[in-house]
């Protein structure tokens, strides 16, 4: 019978980049907890997917020629791969370039327009114009894009934006009555004194400046913003403002989002308001968790930090990783991870304790009784302690998994193994075995380490699901023996059960010599990840890489004749060129205010790209591009062509 249902979330991930171990420790943890809470008995829905819009994304694709959305295809394959390889067994997967996430989208901005959440004003910002991008004062880097390093103007850009400055008192009020609502409870005082307290500020929830996302139906020059795009799949995914779903009523309020910490802000704060705004429950819980660090700092694929889990997958087994993650870190910390603590904590639990346990104890079944243990068994006190311990630690792992204490609740499983392994040396099975009259009392020895075996692999399943799947079959269990249930109490294995001898669980790792194996595996996975393709090659150093004839044949570069020329308002770059391209004319902005006077421009004749996509700057659109020539760092000049030749004419 279910007891209730379980909603669970990852965050959605950004099919930017190829994901890191740092990805698939927020991902296994949810996964565990999924698991352990259908054993439990609950109805679970565990959602994972991707957060597929926005600049960067749009930035990515036009850099590798193919539109956003094959971009965003082909990295969210790797991404399934890669979860059915840690074995993640999420329920549901939303993309929010699915159709039926951005129809409720497009809904959920307007009920928040129509109720007066949100309202158009004009964001202000520094903008870089040849990346498009508005960046806050804290994000310059010595007052320069931090992306490209030039200079960057005062502008502005009409936009939508939502009321959460009214949100304050009803979020402070709903912290008080609900503390358990953000945990670690540390991260609560933070979000109060860094944000709520200095006053919150409207968010700016609309763009124009780039079109890969969302549009806003009423106003569809405006694509919807980041945050309120992605926030919402928690609840579209149920079907909220959409028919793919119906499961709204049944799961919503979540029981707990998990992410990481830097985007605690995002959870507890918009998002709540949000909710508040469309008059809906919030989550019950927002679990922070701390970020996995390499030596250097956070993994980041620009620092050429980050650990490829399928390199670790492929060496150790997912399971191993799976236990290193949930068991080495605490999860509302920091950690470090390095590859031997890994190999260490692979070898000292997994391999010595865990592993070993389960091949001597089902290797002496096999040597003593040919692998069916009898029923006469005789007890003796010495098994107290174990039989103790053991029979009490399901309560004792499910509190600590309550609380998310991951950590904890395995580090309560490992001490009854490592007491199973303490009490063969106490009880001597080699040396019971020597008379034939202490076979009763050398079965039940037996026995109780079978018991404890099993009861210990059935708490371990939602961490190392497949080892603890072989470790069943090895102790001859199946069905309810292995289910949550009989992991309570001792005693539920049958006596006369019957063990099959297995492959070695987890193999012992030679550290020294594994150590520069799996670097130099490393660095090969590295190495194959930002190499370029064949086709991505330039032949000469310094020279972009080679192309196809047909691939330069798509440029349409034509002879334009100058018209009009003036200064963009507020951009001290920019210039607005109305052109003669033979064909009817076009506007095109130019980044070259700098070197030149408009008027100067006038009747001169310039080659522009007139197939190039349509791009607005500064809230105006620019009809392709005029060649210009870098000359020097601080001198570009427009490659200028003789008055002689007639507007519109081809360059090839
Ligand atoms: N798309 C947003 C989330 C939107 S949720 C409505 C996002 N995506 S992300 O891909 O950048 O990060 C997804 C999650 O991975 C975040 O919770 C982030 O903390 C986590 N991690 C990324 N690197 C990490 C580590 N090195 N360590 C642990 N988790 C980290 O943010």
């Amino acid at each position: 019978m279910s007891r209730g249902t379980f909603y669970i979330t990852t965050p959605i991930y950004y099919p930017s980049d190829k994901l890191h171990i740092g990805h698939s420790y927020c991902t296994v943890a949810t996964d565990a907890m999924a698991r352990y809470k259908r054993m439990q008995g609950y109805d679970v829905l565990f959602l994972t997917g991707t957060d597929e819009h926005g600049q960067k994304i749009e930035d990515k694709a036009k850099a590798k020629g193919v539109t956003p959305k094959a971009f965003v295809d082909e990295v969210v394959g790797g991404i399934h791969e890669l979860w059915k390889l840690m074995n993640i067994s999420h329920d549901r997967f939303i993309r929010t370039t699915d159709d039926y996430h951005e129809e409720s989208v497009k809904k959920i901005f307007k009920m928040l327009y129509d109720k007066g959440d949100i309202y158009k004003s004009v964001y202000k910002g520094k903008y870089c114009t040849p990346c498009e991008s508005f960046w806050t004062e804290s994000q310059l880097v010595d007052g320069k894009c931090p992306d490209c390093g030039r200079d960057v103007v005062e502008s502005e850009e009409e936009a939508y934006f939502f009321r959460l400055s009214n949100y304050s008192e009803r979020l402070m009020e709903y912290y008080t009555a609900h503390p358990e609502f953000l945990e670690p409870t540390s991260r609560l005082n933070e979000m109060v004194n860094n944000f709520i307290k200095p006053g919150l500020e409207d968010l700016c929830v609309s763009r124009t400046s780039f079109s890969w996302g969302v549009p806003v139906d009423f106003d569809p020059k405006h694509v919807v913003y980041v945050w309120i795009d992605a926030l919402s799949n928690y609840i579209t995914a149920l079907g909220y403002g959409n028919d793919k779903y119906n499961d709204f009523d049944k799961y919503w309020p979540a029981d707990v989002h998990f992410v990481g910490k830097e985007i605690t802000r995002f959870h507890t704060i918009i998002w709540p308001a949000m909710l508040m705004a469309l008059d809906l429950p919030l989550p019950k819980k927002v679990f922070a968790h701390g970020w996995l660090l390499l030596e250097g700092g956070k993994m980041s694929k620009s620092k050429g930090n980050v650990v490829d889990p399928v390199v670790l997958c492929n060496r150790y087994g997912v399971d191993a990783l799976r236990y290193f993650l949930l068991r080495e870190f605490p999860f509302g910390s920091d950690g470090v991870f390095s590859n031997e603590a890994l190999i260490n904590r692979i070898n000292a639990d997994l391999a010595n304790d865990l592993g070993n346990l389960v091949s001597r104890t089902v290797a002496m079944v096999e040597k003593y009784f040919g692998g069916t243990l009898p029923k006469e068994q005789t007890a003796d006190a010495i098994d107290d302690a174990l039989v103790e311990m053991a029979s009490g630690l399901r309560d004792r792992y499910e509190a600590q998994m309550e609380k998310y204490a991951f950590q904890n609740a395995l580090m309560e499983t490992f001490k009854v193994i490592s007491r199973a392994n303490k009490y063969i040396d106490e009880t001597a099975p080699w040396v019971l075995a020597k008379d034939e009259a202490n076979k009763p009392r050398l079965a039940r020895v037996m026995y109780n380490l079978l018991e404890s075996v099993r009861i210990a692999a059935i708490l371990l399943t939602p961490f190392m699901p497949d080892s603890c799947e072989k470790i069943f079959k090895q102790l001859g269990v199946s069905g309810e023996l292995t289910a949550w249930e009989s992991a309570q109490g001792f005693g539920k294995l049958p006596a006369d059960v019957s063990v099959v001898k297995g492959d070695t669980l987890f193999p012992r790792i030679d550290m020294a010599k594994e150590l520069e194996e799996l670097e130099k595996a490393q660095a090969a996975a590295r190495a194959a990840a930002e190499a370029p393709a064949e086709e991505e090659k330039a032949a000469v150093p310094g020279v972009a890489a080679l192309i196809d004839f047909e691939d330069f044949a798509k440029v349409d570069l034509r002879v334009v004749e100058v018209k009009e020329c003036e200064a963009v308002k507020k951009s001290k770059k920019l210039l607005r060129f109305t052109l003669d391209d033979g064909m009817g004319g076009r506007q095109i902005l130019s980044g070259i205010a700098q070197w030149y006077k408009p008027e100067d421009l006038i009747g001169k004749k310039l080659i522009a790209v007139v197939n190039l996509a349509p791009r607005k700057m500064m809230n105006l659109e620019s009809q392709g591009m005029l060649m210009s020539a870098e000359c020097s760092e601080t001198e570009v000049k427009l490659l200028m062509v003789d008055s002689s030749i007639p507007n519109g004419s081809k360059i090839g």
